[in-house]
């Protein structure tokens, strides 16, 4: 089975922080923090693993204010190394034995994603076959039974030149209007989701696997149109080139190897007085986790799944409580501790403009589909930092974030107007300085 596109040996810590320098703008220290926090994941693996044992995990905690880019580097690291990520609130958790979720679910969720990632990657890789094979089914079905005899005179059978026209008219969508019957595979009614609600997985028990064991899919004849018929039939041809077993265990090496888990808003759980405080839960979530970052089997509807080499991130704003606060256990796996710098205009300026998918070029393509052609000066751009900097002053700073507002409420107008006017629009200086005077007014 295909693993990740790219030999992970390529991804040296220089090449990741130009990677995401596409994306995010300053923030240098996190974007090493990461590179190097990913590297060192690969040197441990690479350890005799006798050794590796020995040597802890180098996780790692990104301080910083809100709308910084704190998730936005965790996401592209992710979207890099095709790695299955998981992005989780700690506050959700709660300690064993406590209303909530269990830490281990985090483990079990991550499967999920690791196993949907692999799903939809081989989904990918059989769909022309899977297309092919839909095709010659549907010719089959819409073939004349009589198209199979011999010719009164008994020579050739007229099949071949037959079956070519009626595959350039129903690639033609001529056929589309026509019914057709298909056996459609119907999985049992029972339902995974009935069950995880109760916690099953916990078991390590596979319920689907179970169900369609003890009642085999049936095939029932449908009738419908071509055009859903060729869907049907392409789905299930799909799942019949699939592997079940092999993406699983896929999916499972996949977390293991390159998984990433998110620990956002890390210092909720983490009281200032060091978790001495009335507050047991929150620091029972923090002596839940610590099993976990260091590594341990957790058993999923798979199977067990180690979590020796997930990379976790944490990150939080840390305003009261400080990373020193945390459990000394839990700061010696997370040694890696960078800040991120709050954001200014000149920033604000960059991350408008410089990322692959900034916010001028998404409005500009938005609003290009209904014929407007967006320009934005680099006045204009000015502009709309300066004026997104003192909103944040104003009225809270909440970093990039507030960009979003900015140029949402500036081109509202043009958002609203565009099908009918369609033509050129210039977002310079004072077309921005214009549009604050309409909306203080
Ligand atoms: N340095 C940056 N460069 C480019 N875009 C950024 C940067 N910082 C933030 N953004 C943009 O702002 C938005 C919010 O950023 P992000 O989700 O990373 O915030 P955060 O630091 O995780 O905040 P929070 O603590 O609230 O979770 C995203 O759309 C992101 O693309
Ligand atoms: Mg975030």
């Amino acid at each position: 089975m295909s693993g990740s596109s790219r030999p992970v040996e390529d991804l040296t810590p220089r090449r990741i922080v130009e990677y995401l320098d596409r994306y995010v703008v300053g923030q240098d220290a996190a974007k090493r923090a990461v590179a190097v926090g990913l590297r060192n994941r690969l040197r441990r693996q690479r350890l005799d693993p006798e050794l590796a044992r020995d040597v802890t995990p180098k996780n790692i905690i990104l301080v910083g204010p809100t709308g910084v880019g704190k998730t936005e580097i965790a996401r592209r690291l992710a979207d890099l190394v095709h790695a299955p990520m998981l992005k989780v609130e700690v506050t959700k958790y709660t300690e064993v034995g406590y209303f909530g979720r269990d830490v281990e679910t985090i483990a079990r969720d991550l499967v999920e994603v690791g196993v949907a990632l692999v799903r939809a990657e081989e989904t990918a890789r059989v769909r022309e076959r899977a297309r092919a094979a839909a095709e010659e089914t549907l010719l089959d079905l819409l073939e004349p039974d009589d198209a199979l005899d011999f010719d009164d005179d008994g020579a050739e059978p007229a099949r071949v030149p037959d079956r070519e026209a009626l595959r350039a008219r129903l690639n033609a969508g001529d056929l589309d209007a026509e019914r057709v019957s298909v056996g459609v595979v119907e999985r049992s009614g029972a339902s995974m989701e009935v069950f995880s609600a109760m916690g099953v997985e916990q078991m390590g028990v596979d319920m689907q696997g179970l169900f369609d064991r003890m009642a085999p899919p049936r095939t029932v004849e449908r009738t419908m149109s071509v055009g859903r018929a060729r869907e049907v039939l392409q789905e299930q041809e799909a799942e019949r080139l699939l592997d079940r077993d092999a993406i699983v265990r896929e999916g499972i090496r996949r977390v293991e190897e390159s998984g990433i888990v998110f620990l956002d808003e890390l210092d909720k759980v983490v009281a200032a007085d060091g978790g001495k405080g009335p507050d047991v839960s929150r620091g029972g979530v923090q002596r839940d986790l610590l099993p976990l970052v260091e590594g341990c089997t957790v058993t999923t509807r798979y199977g067990p799944v180690r979590t020796d080499h997930v990379l976790f991130i944490a990150a939080g704003a840390f305003n009261i409580a400080s990373p020193s606060d945390l459990m000394p256990e839990l700061q010696g796996r997370f040694p890696l501790l960078v800040s991120l710098e709050s954001l200014g205009a000149a920033e604000f300026g960059r991350i408008l403009t410089e990322p692959r998918n900034s916010l001028t070029r998404q409005y500009r393509e938005l609003l290009a589909t209904d014929g407007v052609q967006l320009e934005f000066t680099p006045d204009g751009i000015e502009e709309i930092a300066a004026l997104a900097q003192r909103l944040n002053q104003e009225h809270g700073d909440i970093g990039a974030r507030r960009l979003h507002t900015v140029m949402e409420r500036l081109l509202e107008p043009v958002s609203f107007g565009a099908p009918e006017q369609g033509g050129p629009l210039v977002v310079d200086g004072a077309f921005v300085l214009q549009r604050v005077a309409d909306f203080s007014a």
